[in-house]
């Protein structure tokens, strides 16, 4: 007699909350851990501070959720093929889940794209992909706009699936990040409050959204970088459109001076009851160590920056102890390594001869 086989549906669990797909491509994404930091809670004053850890997605960011949702919804269209921009994230997660599918795409990719990043999106080998100056760290408002509105054209001509991960571009592919919510709802949070890390606001957008259907209390923070933070200084009241003209900051994923998303964020993010908080570059990295050392997780900068934001809303006081915080760790420190290279002590190469000798060195500061 054969067994009854279970196997993961991966965002497709909450099908009934999605817009229908039949195909469901999945890896078997979402469904991530949701922990405590006491260590890293006590040391910074907040002993009810959680992580939803999307680095353990397939592709070990939570862009595969809206990979999962948008290449399912691109094969029901019957799309020949995809087109997206990317800073490195999205391109890998939409290079999967179409492989599963058999779909070819288009990706421009950010000049200064960490190798990290570029070379599993190589090594999926689906996508031709181009580097294009004007957005990332050198890009401005002005040619940001431009290619955004170059890619979404090419769609229209060719017939493509646009997977560019923001509401404007793809509103229906995003809903696979409200999958975020649901699970933080069912695991029982609710009247906490969640830091986001972003720059084009889609995240944040899609966080807010999947809170509000299932009617959950959860106040929603954006956490940008200093140097690029058009949608927490509108949210401040420091400007009046949530948009600048140029970024300064070395946060890759983060560098997007007019954020498609950034008035639907802010509108979103104030019905929460939210915020926006702001870290520099420099808080930024000591945060990704933190995480690192002090409770073993290592996510890339651009996922740092919720705690970063966190440890500044602590000591401004908006923050209080008795508060239920939960970090949206949005990818794995593995895809950008740069920042890790800059400060980290490169091992020593000795002869076998010498190990006793090593260890016992070792033993003595312990
Ligand atoms: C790791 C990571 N975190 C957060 C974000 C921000 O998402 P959004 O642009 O939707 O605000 C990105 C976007 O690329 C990202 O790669």
């Amino acid at each position: 007699m054969a067994n009854k086989l279970t196997y993961s549906k991966g965002i497709f669990h909450y099908a009934d909350e999605l817009p229908h797909t039949g195909s469901q491509i999945s890896l078997g994404e979402g469904n991530t851990p949701t922990i405590p930091l006491k260590r890293l809670g006590e040391h910074i004053g907040l002993p009810n501070l959680y992580a939803k850890l999307e680095s353990s997605n397939p592709t070990g960011s939570y862009k595969d959720r809206v990979a999962a949702m948008s290449i399912s919804l691109a094969v029901d269209a019957g799309k020949l093929g995809w087109i997206a921009t990317s800073s490195g994230n999205a391109g890998t997660s939409l290079a999967a889940y179409a492989n599963r599918a058999g779909l070819p795409g288009f990706l421009v990719v950010v000049p200064n794209i960490p190798r990290e990043k570029l070379l599993p999106i190589l090594g999926l080998g689906n996508a031709r992909v181009m580097k294009v100056s004007g957005i990332g760290d050198k890009g401005d408002a002005k040619s940001e706009t431009s290619i955004f509105d170059t890619v979404q054209s090419a769609a229209d001509k060719y017939g493509l699936y646009l997977g560019v991960t923001a509401h404007k571009f793809n509103d229906q592919g995003m809903r696979g990040a409200d999958t975020i919510s649901y699970e933080l709802d069912d695991a029982g949070f609710d009247q906490s409050v969640v830091y986001v890390p972003t720059g084009g606001g889609g995240l944040a957008s899609a966080i807010c959204r999947g809170f509000k259907t299932r009617n959950s209390k959860n106040r929603v923070v954006v956490a940008q970088p200093a140097g690029c933070s058009p949608i927490a200084s509108y949210l401040q009241g420091d400007i009046n459109q949530p948009a600048i003209t140029n970024c300064d900051t070395k946060i890759s994923g983060l560098q997007l001076p007019s954020p498609p998303d950034g008035g639907l964020a802010a509108d979103y993010i104030r019905k929460s009851d939210g915020w926006g908080t702001t870290a520099l570059d420099d808080e930024t990295f000591a945060s990704q160590h933190l995480l690192s050392r002090m409770e073993g997780i290592f996510v890339e900068p651009a996922s740092a920056i919720s705690l970063a934001a966190v440890i500044n809303d602590r000591k401004n006081g908006r923050l209080k102890p008795s508060d239920t915080v939960v970090l949206i760790l949005t990818a794995t420190g593995i895809k950008d390594l740069n920042s890790v290279e800059e400060i980290v002590t490169p091992p020593n190469k000795i002869d076998a001869n010498d190990l006793p000798k090593a260890i016992n060195s070792w033993t003595l500061d312990l």
